[in-house]
């Protein structure tokens, strides 16, 4: 696959060999901010509850370490994915904004009511239908634009919601170019993007807040810090979020990886090059993961607090899907491609080794949403 990176003298191209970085020292980096969660509000939407962490002793066996738990998104506020904890929380802080509501639910819909409000996101799946969603149970319109490559039965789930669809002729990075155009036309309409862009950061950092709520529940759940966490990457907000969260002070760093499929693997490359490097991405059964630029918000902290990042094949993130299928555990392969990015990272003694992992090892593994019908 070929890759571009900036440098001093315009785009230069390179070409990467390998599907595996790390670096040392990422667990020592710092993330001193201290942007405030959104767990009170998450608990306050009809249907919340914790997701479950899975304990698989299987996979433990086969990995070589203590402990190996599985964060199941499948089913996460009436939704088969993670997405809507980011886009819940930014919703409701646009609205609180735009109208000078709180971020009480009843507040919200009520202020909603009177604002002739549409939101406006551009998705490859799980994030656009949670926007969808969100827009339904507050009362307000949607418009979701998707990338070409996109299943009928996705978009369908996402019309289903309420929303508009709009179908794009391209891929996901200009499907979100159309959606922030189509925002930027009318002043009614707002852009709710899970990804940020130098003068677009505000709506993004909300939905990483978002996220934080399933990383405070895996540590109450396990009652410690892991020591290997592994993460589906597609344009890395949710990676932020896990940075930022492994990364307070005060507080164990556990080693942290990056899972991406091989064909849009940008933070992988970007981690390599050590600049912002956007891909050239095709079809992947890891429809949420298929990214070709991480968020401009997302880079600097993944530079500096991500250990390691690893790219997979689809034909091993569907060997996960059913492996952990099999084992009771209903993972889409967006969400199984970190079992199969743990195997390809703990594969050999100097990637174990570089990590800090062994048999005393707890890993935890975000598997992000439920197989996909
Ligand atoms: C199921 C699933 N997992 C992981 C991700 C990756 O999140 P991000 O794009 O923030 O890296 C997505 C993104 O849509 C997703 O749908």
């Amino acid at each position: 696959m070929q890759s571009k990176v900036a440098d001093d003298e315009g785009m230069a191209t390179l070409q990467r060999t390998d599907n595996w970085f790390i670096r040392a020292g990422a667990g020592d980096w710092v993330n001193t901010s201290t942007a405030p969660g959104a767990r009170a509000f998450h608990e306050s939407l009809p249907g919340y509850a914790p997701t479950p962490l899975v304990s698989l002793p299987e996979l433990a066996a086969e990995l070589g370490v203590r402990a190996v738990l599985v964060k199941d998104e499948s089913s996460r506020l009436g939704l088969p994915a993670f997405k809507v904890l980011g886009a819940s929380w930014a919703i409701a802080r646009v609205i609180a904004e735009r109208t000078g509501a709180s971020t009480d639910l009843s507040c919200l819909r009520r202020a909603a009511a009177g604002a002739g409000l549409r939101l406006v996101t551009a998705t490859d799946g799980n994030h656009g239908r949670a926007v969808a969603h969100m827009a339904s149970l507050l009362g307000v319109a949607a418009t979701v634009f998707v990338p070409a490559v996109m299943t009928p039965v996705a978009a369908d789930a996402i019309a289903a919601e309420g929303a508009d669809v709009v179908r794009t002729e391209a891929d996901y990075d200009s499907a979100v170019a159309t959606a922030a155009r189509f925002a930027d036309e009318q002043p009614g309409r707002e852009l709710v993007q899970d990804t940020a862009w130098d003068g677009y950061e505000q709506v993004p950092a909300w939905i990483v807040e978002g996220y934080d709520t399933m990383l405070e529940e895996v540590d109450e759940q396990l009652g410690a810090v892991p020591d290997l966490v592994a993460i589906p990457v597609g344009v890395g907000s949710l990676a932020e979020a896990v940075v930022a969260h492994y990364r307070r002070p005060g507080a164990p760093h556990p080693a942290l990886l990056s899972v991406e499929p091989d064909t849009a693997a940008c933070v992988l490359d970007s981690l390599a090059a050590g600049a912002l490097v956007s891909v050239t991405t095709g079809a992947t059964v890891m429809a949420g993961l298929n990214c070709g630029t991480v968020s401009t918000s997302a880079w600097p902290v993944l530079r500096d607090g991500c250990d390691a990042a690893v790219a997979v094949t689809d034909t091993a993130a569907l060997q996960a899907v059913s492996d952990l299928g099999c084992l009771g555990v209903s993972s889409g392969p967006s969400g199984a491609a970190t079992l199969a990015g743990v195997r390809a990272a703990l594969a050999t003694p100097d990637r174990r080794a570089a990590l800090g992992i062994d048999g005393a090892s707890t890993v935890v593994l975000l598997s992000t949403e439920g197989t996909r019908r």
